[in-house]
């Protein structure tokens, strides 16, 4: 059984002048279905405005789709009751693109990644100091600022807290929304390092959403094309990555900046790794 899926779902959002003159909005996802297995690492590959961070809002139950269902281990979340609600927001995660929009500005980091183990979990709270100590080491961040507020870090430090709340409730499953792309390169590796670890050590699935195919090939298994509102191709992922559709040829030939040697080299480390 599939651990998170779609089946069909379209949606579009109403601008203001087609809600006057009644005009239906012209969809921004149309019949898409997919199945994110558990323990697996998916890349979901698109261009900008394709309607990835859509999707991404659908399967995480942010926003209810116009057609179509999701489904949480086979159950519609639609007609979830509230502690099957409660399991599905505990076991999938998500970090956004922008970390800024994501928080909180009058909590301090220690309240923003205690907020899940406080709604998610049972854990009591004489121990949540010392749970965020340890996720502030999983994401490399001193402890000293477990005490600061969002304008006091920078944006990469920010979005590590994200992940590292994304974390607090030990999901299932992470849907990172281009979580990584505005991370400077040693960060990524190392929170692709991170990620890795996670999957190995704990068997946690990954939908990694990014416009970024050598993200894609160096931590994904299978990766999903979009084109404009529609998956166009599915396909376990290769080094080098190849891809048919004019979408996923398109980002293949996009200009990207450039890579170091040393994310270069990370797949083959990560490899390497998840063979020993
Ligand atoms: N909240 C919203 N209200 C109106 N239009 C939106 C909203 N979110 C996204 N869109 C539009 O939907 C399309 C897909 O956006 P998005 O899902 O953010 O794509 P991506 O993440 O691939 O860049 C874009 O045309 C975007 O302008
Ligand atoms: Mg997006």
């Amino acid at each position: 059984m599939s651990f998170l899926s779609a089946d069909g779902v379209s949606h579009g959002y109403a601008s203001r002048r087609s809600l006057l003159r009644h005009h239906p909005a012209p969809p921004v996802l149309e019949a898409v279905s997919l199945d994110i297995a558990q323990g697996e690492t998916l890349g979901l590959l698109g261009r900008s405005g394709c309607g990835k961070s859509t999707l991404a809002r659908l399967l995480t139950g942010l926003e209810t789709p116009r057609q179509g269902t999701v489904r949480f281990q086979g159950k519609a979340i639609s007609t979830l009751d509230k502690p099957g609600w409660q399991a599905f927001r505990r076991q999938v995660q998500m970090v956004f693109q922008d970390p800024q929009s994501a928080v909180n500005p009058r909590l301090t980091m220690a309240d923003i990644i205690s907020e899940p183990l406080i709604h998610l979990t049972d854990l009591p709270r004489a121990q949540h100091p010392a749970r965020v100590a340890e996720l502030l080491d999983a994401v490399g961040l001193a402890h000293r600022l477990a005490r600061r507020y969002p304008f006091e870090l920078s944006g990469g430090q920010l979005q590590r807290v994200c992940i590292a709340r994304a974390l607090a409730p030990r999901p299932s499953l992470i849907v990172l929304d281009e979580a990584v792309s505005n991370l400077d390169l040693h960060l990524q590796i190392q929170m692709l390092e991170l990620f890795t670890a996670l999957k190995r050590d704990v068997g946690v699935a990954f939908l990694f959403v990014t416009h970024d195919l050598r993200l894609v090939e160096r931590f994904c298994s299978r990766v999903l094309v979009m084109g404009a509102g529609r998956l166009v191709e599915d396909r376990p992922v290769t080094s080098p990555l190849t891809l048919e559709s004019p979408e996923g040829q398109a980002l293949c030939q996009a200009v990207l900046p450039a890579f170091p040697a040393q994310m270069t080299a990370l797949r083959e480390r990560l490899t390497i790794e998840s063979v020993s």
